[in-house]
């Protein structure tokens, strides 16, 4: 009976989670909810190769919390709520931590995905500053699954 109990609550979260993607889906086009980075370090207009704010930087903390809501403001409707993708895109828990994953991490948000013209992931940095960008990579990090 309880095992019964809990396969129809799974099956009922899946359904669920199907909606909701088909429905995120629906929308393809970008309408990025503004950041606010004020309480984070300002990094300027260049890229940094890697994230500033690693668990060493005074505003770690703050960055993981911005980035939580950033994430699942504006790149939650592909790569899955709190970041457990749907299958829609990649799961961005799984991400190499550190300077590698940094590095692929900010190769796609500056560039996309574009393949034979379509785009699977917009040029994200296009819409967001680098600050919440790599605020969202500090909390992908603190929700890091190996692969
Ligand atoms: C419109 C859907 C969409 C949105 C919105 C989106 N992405 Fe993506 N993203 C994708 C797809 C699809 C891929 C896989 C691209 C490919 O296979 O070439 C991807 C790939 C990535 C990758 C590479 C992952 C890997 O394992 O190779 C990163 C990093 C990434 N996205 C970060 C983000 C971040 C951060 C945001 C929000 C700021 C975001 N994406 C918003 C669709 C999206």
């Amino acid at each position: 009976m309880t095992t019964n109990k809990k396969l129809l609550g799974g099956v009922g979260t899946a359904m669920f989670t199907l909606l909701l993607s088909s429905q995120l889906l629906a929308h393809g086009d970008v309408t990025p909810q503004s950041v606010d980075t004020a309480a984070l370090e300002s990094l300027g207009e260049d890229w940094l190769d890697a994230n500033p704010y690693g668990t060493d930087h005074a505003d770690h903390a703050k960055a993981v919390e911005i980035g939580a809501s950033a994430y699942n403001q504006n790149c939650a409707r592909c790569h899955g709520l709190e970041g457990i993708s749907g299958g829609i895109a990649p799961d961005l828990r799984m991400l190499e931590p550190g300077i590698d994953g940094d590095e692929w991490y900010q190769y796609r948000v500056v560039n996309g995905a574009v393949r034979d013209g379509r785009v699977y992931m917009p040029k994200m940095a296009d819409y967001l500053s680098q600050e919440a960008l790599w605020a969202i990579r500090a909390w992908l990090e603190t929700k890091y699954v190996e692969q």
